[in-house]
């Protein structure tokens, strides 16, 4: 049968040397780590992506899109719980004319009868046309993009795998909504933005030194910063930028601070990072906020904690929220527990809705790349918009 261990030598490799395997020249052939992406890379999907947010808003531009890949199939196999991510990998699917099916529960497909997971991937990849997958087995996705590049190599039926979010490795499909977010809030343009009113002029008279775009900023992360995936993918495509810093705010426990190697790594790359072990001594220094939730889920069974009074120093209260610099994004990948209490939603601040939304537009971009129909919908665009929409696009 074949095992997750035929691939083992192959998992255990640096980073680093697996991507050339995951990337065909400049693109990606499947999508496994946030490191697959430079910032050329990540500037050309967000751009596809406002493009395809534009044409999707008049009925002929979404029925240009939904033509663009009508002919293709999609399976989505999380076997983690997901609800947005999941969700949003649909929404974008079906945006391209994609047509999805799904499997969310191993104990529903074959593998019940003691198929071995990767076997039912090889299955699917005869049937779809792309797997986007979240399992609990870790580094299970990129076994799965192994086994489709050998199967390649002789000649046989060969899909992408997507990776959406795997054990506590990485999410990097989360990581690039999460830049796209960023790019969008830090261009500083405003719909009410004209000639004698403009946001960005009106902010640099309280902040001199603000800069649009993602250079130049601190980046708060408040939470569980061991254990929260999206964390340490957005961390490694910020780390691209220049004069930036990283604020990791958590409990002083080994089960919540961002792991030291890796801040080290960070460090290495020319970021500076600050550790706060309380919210309220940070709140005014940074200029994001993306909070995260406990991931209890992940407790050992002898590891009964009581978070409770841990938490409350990390809960952004609306009395903290008003501490933050005006212009400065919450962020928050969701599910949300108590760390955003529902007051903070009208705050202006408050970006997590908007982010979700903009994770479907990043992922249909995503997909489009994965389909070379990047090009088409570059034209379209060209045709039918540009004139309407050249104010927004300058924010990228
Ligand atoms: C995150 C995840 O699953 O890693 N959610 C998401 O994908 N939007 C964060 C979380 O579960 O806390």
């Amino acid at each position: 049968m074949l095992s997750l261990h035929e691939y083992e030598s192959r998992i255990d490799r640096p980073v680093m040397m697996k991507i050339p395997e995951f990337n065909r020249e400049n693109r990606l052939k499947h999508i496994l780590f946030s490191s697959q992406m430079d910032k050329m890379m990540i500037d050309m999907l967000c751009r596809t992506a406002l493009k395809i947010k534009h044409i999707s808003s008049t009925k002929p531009g979404s029925d240009y899109l939904l033509s663009l890949l009508s002919h293709k199939r999609a399976m989505l196999y999380f076997t983690q719980v997901s609800t947005r991510t999941f969700m949003s990998f649909m929404a974008a699917s079906q945006i391209l004319g994609i047509k999805c099916n799904e499997i969310r529960d191993q104990n529903l497909s074959s593998e019940f009868k003691g198929e071995s997971p990767l076997d039912s991937i090889r299955m699917f990849s005869s049937y779809f046309d792309v797997i986007i997958m979240r399992s609990k087995t870790p580094n299970f996705a990129e076994a799965c993009a192994y086994l489709m590049n050998d199967l390649d190599q002789f000649n046989q039926r060969s899909v992408p795998i997507i990776n959406a979010g795997a054990g506590a490795d990485e999410h990097p499909t989360q990581a690039l909504l999460d830049i796209f977010t960023l790019q969008r809030t830090f261009g500083f343009t405003s719909k009410k933005d004209s000639s004698k009113w403009n946001y960005y002029r009106e902010l640099k008279k309280n902040h001199p030194d603000l800069t649009k775009g993602l250079n130049d900023k601190v980046y708060g992360f408040c939470g569980d910063l061991r254990r929260g995936r999206t964390v340490r993918s957005l961390v490694n495509l910020l780390s691209l930028y220049e004069n930036i810093s990283v604020a990791f705010i958590s409990p002083d426990s080994e089960d919540f601070r961002f792991p030291e190697e890796e801040i080290k790594r960070l460090e290495h790359r020319g970021v500076t990072v600050y550790e706060y072990f309380s919210l309220d001594e940070a709140i005014d220094k940074v200029d994001m906020l993306y909070m995260t939730r406990i991931q209890k889920e992940y407790d050992k069974p002898d590891q009964s904690k009581n978070y409770d009074e841990l938490i409350g120093e990390f809960i952004l209260t609306p009395e903290r929220a008003e501490r933050l610099k005006t212009y400065c994004p919450i962020l928050h990948p969701f599910p949300r527990n108590e760390e955003i209490p529902f007051e903070i939603d009208s705050n202006p601040r408050a970006m997590y809705f908007r982010q979700a939304r903009n994770g479907m537009w990043v992922r249909a971009a995503l997909i489009a790349h994965l389909f070379d129909v990047e090009s088409q919908i570059a034209n379209y665009y060209q045709d039918k918009f540009s004139e309407y929409h050249n104010y927004n696009m300058e924010a990228i």
